[in-house]
C-alpha cells in the first residue's frame, strides 16, 4: 500500500515535469476506466446498461483538496461518449469539463485522458455521461472531496464510515430508445422506478420472513456515519429519508452549512447533500427511502441499513414524504452558509462578502416549451440549443468562432411572451471578473433544476411569480449557500449571484436530461482580452480534435504575458 502510494507520487512528479498538466507537489491518482455495455436488471427486467470497469453504478472516487486525478477513459461503446464532473470547477481549464461545447466526444474504440484537479470545494459530487441519453443507462458514480487535514471542519471528521448513496429515477427503455422517443418529439413520461445505488428495493423481506435481504449498509450502535446523498436521475426530484433517524446536514455542493437536523430532504436532479447520521435507535433494521416528488403517482424505493447487532426487521410503516412544493421551497430557505467555518482554505467561508459587491450585469433567462415542426423543443430566451460539430471552445481558441456560432443571439432580457424559437448554438459573452446576477425564470408549471459548470454561485433568492428589480430587497445577502445547482419551482424564479472569475467556456444547463437534450442549455464564454497562461490553460496536448479544427494547425499557445 505504502509502496503503491510512493510509486504514485513518483509518477506524479514525472508526469508533472513532462506534461505540465498536473500540479507538482500534490498527489496524483491514476485511473483507467473501460466504458462498456453490459446487461443489468435494476428493475428485474434485463436491459442494456453502461458500465465502468464492469460496474453499475461506476466506481466512487475518493479524493482530498488539491489532488490531481488522471482518468483515462476508454470508450468501448458503439457511440461517441464523454463524462462530465459537475461541481468540479476546473480552474482556468474548461478543457476538462467533458461537455460537447468544450470537448470532442471520444469516438468508439478510442480513449481520452482527463486531467482534473479537485480544489476549492469539499463535499459530495457525482460524475456522469454528458453525451446523448447515456446518463439514463449508467456511467455515473460518486466523487468525494475531503478537506485537507490542516483545515478544520465544523464537525468531528472521524466518522465511523462514509456511505455514498446515489438515488435516481430509472427507465427500463434503453438510452437509444429514450433518445429516439425524444427525437420523434415525445417526452419521456413517468419513470419506471427509482434506484438506490443501482438497485430497487422491495418493502417486504423474503418469503421466509427471516429478513435475509442484504443490507446496503451496516451501522454500529452509538456511532456517527456520513451519508452522501446525490440525485443521479434524469428527470425526477426525490425525497430521501431514513426510518427512525434524523439527518444532520453538514455540507452541500462544496459548502459547509449551518447544521440543521432534517427528517427528510428533497434532492432535485443533480444535487448532492452530505449528512451525519447517529445510530442512536433500537438495534434493528431500518429502511432508507427514496420517493418521487411532484409526480401524480409516487414511486417509492427502499434499501436496508442494519445495526450490527440487529435484533429485528425494519417496520413496514414508512415515514411519509412531504406533499407539495412550498414545503420544498421552505427547505431551500433553511439552507444557510456557515460563515465561520473554513472551506478548502483555512480562512472562513464568510470572509467573502458577496452581498456587498456591486452587480455589473443582470441576465434574465426564461425557459419555455415549443412545438417545432410538431416536435417538442425547450428554449432559453427563445433559443433552443443545438450542439455544433466543432466544440464552441475550440472554435474560439482557433480564432474562428464565426464559422461555428454567433455570440449573444439572445438578449439579457427575455420577451414577456416568447412565441417563436430558433434552433442554434447559444453562447453569451460574459466579461471576465464581472459580478453577475442571473435570474432563472420558470415560465412552465414543471420543476426545473439548473447547473452552472466552472463556478460556485450564491443562491440568494427564490419566489413564486415574476421577478422584478424590487425583488432584490428579499435576497439573502448574508449567508446564502455557495453552490453549483439550483432548482426552480413551477412558475417561480430563482436568483443567483456569481463572480465570473474563471476564464473558459462554461455550460449553463438543465439537469433534467430531456430538457437538456431538447435544447434547454447555453454557454457562457468568459473570455480574456489578452490571452495569458495566468488566467487560462492552453488546449491540452492530448485534446481530441473534430469538426473544422480537425486538420488545422494549432494556434499560438497562451504564454505568461
Ligand atoms: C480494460 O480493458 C482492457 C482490454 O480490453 C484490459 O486489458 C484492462 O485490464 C481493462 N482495465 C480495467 C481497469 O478493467
Ligand atoms: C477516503 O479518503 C480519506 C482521506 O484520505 C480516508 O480517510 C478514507 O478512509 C478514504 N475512504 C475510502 C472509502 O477509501
Ligand atoms: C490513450 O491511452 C494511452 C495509454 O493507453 C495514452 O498514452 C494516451 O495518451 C491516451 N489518449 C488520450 C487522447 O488521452
Ligand atoms: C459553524 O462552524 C463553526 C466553526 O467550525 C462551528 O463551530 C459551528 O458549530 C458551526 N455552526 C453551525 C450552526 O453549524
Ligand atoms: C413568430 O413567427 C410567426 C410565423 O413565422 C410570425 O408571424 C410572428 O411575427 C413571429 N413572432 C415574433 C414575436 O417574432
Ligand atoms: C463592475 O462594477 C464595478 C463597480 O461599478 C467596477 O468597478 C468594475 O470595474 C466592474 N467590473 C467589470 C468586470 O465590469
Ligand atoms: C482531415 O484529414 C483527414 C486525413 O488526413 C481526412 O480523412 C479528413 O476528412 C479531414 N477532415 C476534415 C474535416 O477536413
Amino acid at each position: 500500500m505504502v509502496a503503491t502510494r510512493l510509486m504514485m507520487l513518483l509518477i506524479c512528479f514525472l508526469a508533472a515535469a513532462t506534461s505540465g498538466l498536473v500540479e507538482a507537489g500534490s498527489p496524483t491518482f491514476f485511473f483507467t476506466w473501460n466504458v462498456t455495455y453490459g446487461t443489468i436488471s435494476p428493475l428485474g427486467i434485463p436491459q442494456q446498461g453502461i458500465l465502468i470497469n464492469g460496474q453499475f453504478p461506476g466506481p466512487n472516487i475518493n479524493s482530498t483538496t488539491n489532488d490531481n486525478l488522471v482518468i483515462n477513459v476508454f470508450n468501448k461503446l458503439d457511440e461517441p461518449f464523454l463524462l462530465t464532473w459537475p461541481g468540479i470547477q476546473h480552474k482556468k481549464n474548461s478543457w476538462q469539463d467533458g461537455v460537447l461545447g468544450t470537448n470532442c466526444p471520444i469516438p468508439p474504440g478510442k480513449n481520452y485522458t482527463y486531467y482534473l484537479q479537485v480544489k476549492d470545494q469539499i463535499g459530495s459530487y457525482i460524475y456522469h455521461p454528458s453525451t446523448g441519453f447515456h446518463r439514463a443507462a449508467g456511467g455515473f458514480g460518486g466523487l468525494c472531496i475531503h478537506s485537507r487535514s490542516v483545515v478544520p471542519v465544523p464537525y468531528n471528521r472521524f466518522v465511523e464510515d462514509d456511505f455514498t448513496l446515489l438515488i435516481g429515477d430509472w427507465y427500463t427503455r434503453s438510452h437509444v430508445e429514450l433518445g429516439k422517443q425524444l427525437d420523434s418529439g415525445k417526452l419521456l413520461g413517468k419513470p419506471d422506478g427509482v434506484l438506490i445505488n443501482g438497485k430497487s428495493g422491495r418493502l417486504d423481506y423474503d418469503s421466509d420472513g427471516k429478513g435475509d435481504n442484504e443490507p446496503l449498509f451496516t451501522m454500529k450502535a452509538g456511532k456517527v456515519y456520513k451519508y452522501r446523498i446525490c440525485n443521479v436521475g434524469v428527470k425526477t426530484s426525490l425525497n430521501f429519508r431514513i426510518q427512525g433517524h434524523t439527518m444532520k446536514l453538514v455540507e452541500m455542493e462544496g459548502s459547509h452549512v449551518v447544521q440543521n437536523e432534517y427528517e427528510s430532504l428533497d434532492v432535485h436532479v443533480g444535487q448532492c447533500f452530505t449528512v451525519l447520521v447517529t445510530a442512536n435507535q433500537d438495534p434493528k433494521d431500518y429502511y432508507l427511502i427514496a420517493s418521487t416528488r411532484f409526480t401524480r403517482t409516487v414511486i417509492t424505493t427502499t434499501a436496508i441499513v442494519r445495526y450490527s447487532d440487529s435484533k429485528g426487521l425494519a417496520s413496514p410503516d414508512l415515514p411519509k414524504a412531504p406533499v407539495g412544493w412550498d414545503w420544498s421551497l421552505n427547505q431551500f430557505r433553511s439552507f444557510r452558509w456557515n460563515l465561520t467555518a473554513s472551506a478548502a482554505r483555512p480562512n472562513p467561508q464568510g470572509s467573502f462578502h458577496y452581498g456587498g459587491i456591486p452587480i455589473n450585469r443582470t441576465i434574465r433567462l426564461a425557459n419555455t416549451a415549443h412545438l417545432v415542426n410538431g416536435k417538442v423543443r425547450f428554449a432559453v430566451n427563445g433559443v433552443s440549443y443545438v450542439n455544433s460539430e466543432t466544440p464552441l471552445k475550440f472554435a474560439e481558441y482557433y480564432g474562428i468562432p464565426e464559422e461555428v456560432f454567433k455570440y449573444n443571439v439572445i438578449s439579457d432580457k427575455p420577451a414577456d411572451e416568447i412565441e417563436n424559437v430558433t434552433l442554434q448554438p447559444n453562447v453569451m459573452d460574459a466579461t471576465y471578473k464581472a459580478f453577475m446576477e442571473i435570474v432563472l425564470e420558470n415560465r412552465q408549471n414543471t420543476m426545473q433544476s439548473w447547473i452552472l459548470d466552472g463556478y460556485a454561485f450564491f443562491a440568494v433568492g427564490m419566489e413564486p411569480g415574476t421577478w422584478n428589480p424590487d425583488k432584490r430587497k428579499s435576497y439573502n445577502l448574508i449567508d446564502a449557500v455557495s453552490r453549483y445547482t439550483i432548482q426552480v419551482f413551477p412558475n417561480c424564479w430563482a436568483a443567483i449571484l456569481v463572480s465570473m472569475d474563471n476564464a473558459g467556456m462554461w455550460n449553463l444547463r438543465s439537469n433534467i436530461w430531456e430538457r437538456n437534450y431538447l435544447g434547454q442549455q447555453l454557454y457562457l464564454s468568459v473570455r480574456l482580452h489578452k490571452r495569458s497562461l495566468r488566467d487560462e490553460y492552453n488546449m491540452p496536448d492530448n485534446a481530441l480534435l473534430c469538426g473544422i479544427v480537425a486538420n488545422m494547425s494549432k494556434p499560438t499557445p497562451y504564454s505568461l504575458q
